[in-house]
């Protein structure tokens, strides 16, 4: 089946442990549990974006050993189009070591492995994939040049380009944003992409102005628990969170991506796509990990209905 949801991105094996608090710089603290769980922002918005209703592809690559034939599989199973999942021989696949606290925070390192591999030519080998679609999504987890042309070349086909610009430690490539449809950052990649403070409601919106004078389209600032900030050349519109009670926020704003994403594909408006995403992460940070904790549409079905 043609996929209308394309997601160019990484793929890692998620390392987490649990514990009452994240240790400090040079201490070693006993943690309650560990376990292994695919992950990486790419895949786990492909993975939403595939149990909320879309037609998925993934453009990536893993290394050559067990992680990568399982995050493959992880893929597999969703019914995601991993033709162009290529294998690194003999690097390692990507990964994620994730410690969670007792108050459902987390703090992540990743190792790039295989994601750092995925080079602008496994993206023009894709290049059907992207023809055939009607959504494009980007994320910074893989080589700069390599979002760079998934950027340009979505853009140039009219396909709708979202890029969650994450993890992000400083400003954009400027020649980026007139490619973009939608930025979705969250508080602190809105303040490393503007170099505004974002704390509030007013100075997110400031960030979200700064990112359109640059040449966005449409900026969503996630918000964590506060909610999503919608800012336009029309104005701006803040959508509050369903309030549920948080385990883990691991791939919330993956979720959040992927569902608004899917729900775009599906012909829904901006704004329905937007609560239908808002419901698909508040679930996500109900349960533990990266992908186990991603809803499907019966979930978010379910909870409206609720
Ligand atoms: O956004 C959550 C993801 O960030 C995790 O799954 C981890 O792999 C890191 O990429």
């Amino acid at each position: 089946m043609q996929a209308n949801v394309v997601v160019v991105g990484s793929l890692n094996m998620d390392l987490v442990a649990r514990a009452e608090r994240l240790p400090r710089p040079g201490e070693t603290l006993a943690g309650d549990s560990f376990a292994t769980v695919p992950g990486g922002k790419g895949a786990n918005q492909a993975v939403a974006a595939a149990r909320l209703g879309a037609s998925v592809a993934m453009v990536g690559c893993v290394g050559s050993d067990a992680y990568g034939e399982q995050l493959r599989q992880a893929l597999l199973v969703e019914r995601i189009d991993c033709q162009a999942v290529s294998t690194a021989q003999g690097a390692s696949s990507g990964l994620a070591m994730i410690v969670v606290d007792a108050n459902s925070q987390n703090a992540i390192v990743i190792i790039p492995g295989g994601n750092g591999l995925l080079t602008p030519a496994s993206v023009q080998a894709a290049d059907a994939l992207l023809q055939g679609s009607e959504v494009v999504i980007a994320q910074l987890e893989v080589p700069s040049a390599t979002v760079g042309h998934t950027l340009q070349r979505a853009r140039e086909l009219g396909k709708t380009v979202i890029l969650n610009p994450a993890p992000a430690a400083q400003p954009l490539p400027s020649e980026w944003y007139p490619h973009l449809d939608y930025l979705i950052p969250n508080e602190s990649e809105a303040q490393a992409l503007t170099g505004i403070a974002v704390f509030s409601l007013d100075t997110a919106r400031l960030a979200a102005e700064r990112l359109l004078e640059l040449g966005a389209r449409r900026v969503m600032i996630t918000l964590g628990g506060e909610g999503v900030l919608y800012v336009d050349a029309q104005g701006s519109e803040h959508f509050a969170a369903p309030r549920v009670q948080p385990v883990d926020t691991t791939a919330a704003g993956d979720t959040f991506v992927g569902a608004f994403a899917a729900g775009l594909a599906s012909g829904k408006s901006p704004r329905e796509a937007i609560l239908f995403g808002q419901i698909a992460a508040a679930l996500s940070v109900t349960r533990a990990g990266a992908q186990p904790s991603i809803p499907t549409l019966a979930d978010v079905q379910g909870f409206i209905a609720a």
